[in-house]
């Protein structure tokens, strides 16, 4: 009934980052100049993505490392122009940035591993776009920070909402102070919700020129995928005792003998995990699967996946709720609600989904559409791939011409 265990667990890691979708984020208190550091050329390029997913093809790139406000160092890759060089329009300075954003328990490579012209950041180099790439805190190239130990669990002590506060301000300011320009975003699942949080809390508002959301998730209550429902409970309930509050590793042993321990759930077929996971895909490679089985899943926080869950759970966004410890977070005893209301009207988004998306259900998307219903009409562009699921998204072989074409006469259309 079970496929082999790699395969299991790279299927069950990405279904997760289906469910993690959404990040909610907190306030920052400060200004934001202190969240930027270096700016140098970060590890050695053999061991980044930059040296394994985009030199190889003939492009030009650079690793950046970008501290948090909390102190987490952040890999970032910066591919600042197209295969065949400057020609289009000058060096880099004249380009309009883009900052793309992975979902949860992946990081920035999972938009690399088809061959490079399908492969969305490739795209946009070679059509005349400055492109970043963020690594959200505890994935391989960024479980970093400046006094923390990711051994230690304090390393592991955040959740969507500090992706909100910290991770992804803290990557438009480097982006904004590197380029002086506004930023084209694009977000994939959690990438969508961390994204979508942060605009309504009135960070990234300057910084953001404007958005495409994929597979996006911000209300997660009508998931249909049964092995997350089942994970879903399985981590408000359960999370904390079986691993603690640290790290939470889709490559460890405590994570598979809980998959597997759902999986055993009635009415829950693992035998197609990333199916059970994410809903049919149906445009994915065998290779590209492969690849992404080599290099994926990354670790997470358990927090995460405990406020991923409550998400599902609760049918709000909000943030991370810690019971009856409330009213001594928040001053409150319900944590506070992100009200996607307060996102600029004017700020132009395009919105991708899919029909067999069995983690950005239609009807959650729907919700979100109705939780947009005030916003200017000619600033949002809806798009509906009737068999597209959430993978297909990052990784299907024609997701170039049926998605990326339209974000990127989208980014035109903004100049
Ligand atoms: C699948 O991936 C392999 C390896 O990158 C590539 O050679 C092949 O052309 C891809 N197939 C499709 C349909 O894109
Ligand atoms: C985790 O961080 C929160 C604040 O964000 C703090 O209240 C809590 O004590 C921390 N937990 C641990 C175990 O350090
Ligand atoms: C969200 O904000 C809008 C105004 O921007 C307000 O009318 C509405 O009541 C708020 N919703 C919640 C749940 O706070």
């Amino acid at each position: 009934m079970i496929m082999s265990v790699s395969g299991f667990l790279s299927l069950a890691s990405s279904c997760f980052s289906l469910l993690l979708l959404v990040e909610p984020h907190v306030a920052r208190a400060s200004s934001r100049g202190s969240t930027l550091a270096g700016g140098g050329v970060a590890p050695p390029a053999a061991a980044g993505i930059c040296a394994s997913s985009v030199t190889i093809h003939g492009y030009k790139c650079q690793e950046f490392d970008v501290i948090t406000q909390d102190g987490y160092i952040l890999n970032v890759q910066r591919i600042p122009e197209g295969r065949a060089g400057g020609s289009g329009g000058g060096g880099s300075t004249d380009k309009q940035p883009v900052l793309i954003q992975h979902g949860v328990l992946v990081d920035g490579m999972t938009w690399l591993l088809n061959p490079p012209q399908q492969d969305l950041p490739l795209i946009l180099a070679d059509n005349g776009f400055d492109v970043w790439i963020a690594n959200t805190r505890g994935t391989r190239f960024s479980r970093r920070h400046t006094s923390l130990d990711p051994a230690s669990p304090d390393f592991w002590n955040w959740s969507w909402d500090e992706l909100v506060t910290f991770d992804l301000p803290a990557v438009f300011d480097f982006i904004h102070g590197q380029t002086g320009k506004k930023i084209d975003y694009v977000g994939h699942s959690l990438g969508t919700l961390i994204a979508l949080a942060s605009l309504s809390e009135g960070r990234l508002v300057d910084e953001l020129r404007s958005a495409a959301l994929l597979s996006p998730v911000a209300y997660l209550s009508h998931m249909t995928t049964a092995l997350g429902v089942v994970a879903a409970k399985a981590f408000v309930g359960e999370i904390t005792t079986l691993f603690g509050l640290a790290e939470f590793n889709p490559k460890g042993e405590p994570v598979a003998n809980f998959l597997q321990a759902l999986c055993a759930n009635p009415g829950v077929d693992c035998y197609d995990l990333l199916a059970a996971l994410t809903g049919k895909n149906c445009c994915l490679n065998v290779s590209t699967i492969d690849l992404f089985l080599e290099n994926e899943p990354q670790s997470t926080s358990t927090k995460n996946m405990v406020h991923l869950a409550q998400t599902v759970r609760d049918g709000m966004l909000a943030k991370y709720n810690y019971g009856i410890l409330n009213v001594m977070h928040y001053g409150d005893v319900r944590p506070p609600v992100y009200n996607l209301s307060n996102i600029p009207r004017d700020l132009p988004i395009f919105l991708s989904y899919g029909g067999r998306d069995a983690l950005s259900d239609t009807w959650d998307v729907q919700r979100l559409l109705d939780s947009l219903n005030l916003h200017d009409v000619g600033k949002l562009t809806v798009q509906y791939v009737g068999d597209y699921a959430h993978a297909d998204f990052i990784m299907g072989v024609n997701a170039k011409d049926i998605v990326y074409g339209q974000v990127l006469s989208f980014f035109k259309n903004q100049q």
